[in-house]
């Protein structure tokens, strides 16, 4: 944990899924927030929920993420309101299924800078001031989807590869310095994602989901350990680190469309 009393932790997408479930196990710990969404009534929810359970100190700032600049704008508030990040989680994501051919462009395009430019920009501009202190933590959230293409979800599966070797590549760059990088790579897990992304009705849907809270504490626990990758689940882990290494690519990309199509 970062040396300091009630250490505040700066949550994107806290509005729901295991982007709440983080700030609240952060809370439980006893340490401030910052939480940042679009769906300020979730958040104002979410702050009375933690204030009234937890004595910590919540600040909410409703900012959509998927548009250019947002990460500059959102760094700037958090100056202007004179509040020190000691952990910065860019949990905020999305993804949609479908074909690539077909798939609405824009969104493509939200996608690509919620999920990949805005974390790149908060991870750029919060480390600095961390690396001057010495200390701070940084949790990135990528999926298992970030070690295998992902037909069916091209541009979804391509973003969270991005977030996997960015994150271990700045870990590696950060040691020695009192930050330390985690990404967090979740399988399946119970949230509003599934839903948002039109995946409900796809076959690898139909497998057992983990629960937010379980992710989240599994990630905020790797987070404070300084982990570089941080694979939730048994399952996965036996996924990521032997078979996707051991089969060839091609039969891989089969068998994650095959997950990834409609039943
Ligand atoms: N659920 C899974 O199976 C799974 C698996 C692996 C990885 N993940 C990753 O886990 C992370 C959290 O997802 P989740 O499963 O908890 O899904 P979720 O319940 O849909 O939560 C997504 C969060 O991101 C926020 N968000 C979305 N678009 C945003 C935007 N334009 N600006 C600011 N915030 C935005 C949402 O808040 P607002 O809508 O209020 O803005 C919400 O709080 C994502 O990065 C996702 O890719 C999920």
């Amino acid at each position: 944990m970062p040396n300091r009393n009630n250490p505040t932790a700066l949550v994107t997408g806290a509005s729901s899924g295991i982007g709440r479930e983080l700030a609240i196990v952060h809370a439980q710990k006893g340490g401030d927030l910052v939480l940042v969404a679009r769906r300020k009534n979730l958040l104002d929810e979410l702050k009375e929920e933690i204030k009234k359970r937890f004595k910590v100190k919540v600040t909410v700032i409703r900012q959509d993420l998927a548009v250019p600049d947002s990460a500059r704008e959102l760094y700037q508030k958090v100056e202007e309101a004179k509040i020190r990040v000691d952990i910065l989680i860019n949990n905020a994501g999305f993804g949609k299924a479908g074909f690539f051919s077909k798939s609405d462009l824009k969104l493509d395009e939200e996608m690509i800078h919620l999920n990949v430019v805005t974390l790149t920009a908060l991870t750029r501009l919060f480390m600095e001031p961390m690396i001057e202190r010495k200390t701070g933590r940084i949790l990135n959230v990528a999926s298992v989807a970030g070690f295998v293409p992902g037909p069916l979800q091209a541009v979804y599966f391509a973003s969270k590869a991005y977030v996997v070797s960015f994150g271990e590549s700045v870990a590696n760059e950060l040691q020695g310095t009192g930050v330390t990088l985690t990404t967090l790579c979740p399988g399946q897990t119970t949230s509003e994602f599934a839903t948002r992304a039109g995946a409900t009705k796809i076959r690898a849907h139909k497998f057992p989901a983990a629960s937010a809270r379980n992710v989240a504490e599994y990630g905020y626990r790797s987070m404070l350990e300084g982990r570089c990758i941080a694979v939730h689940g048994v399952q996965n882990k036996i996924l990521v680190h032997f078979l996707l290494r051991l089969l060839p690519r091609r039969v891989v990309t089969d068998l994650c469309r095959r997950g990834l199509e409609e039943i």
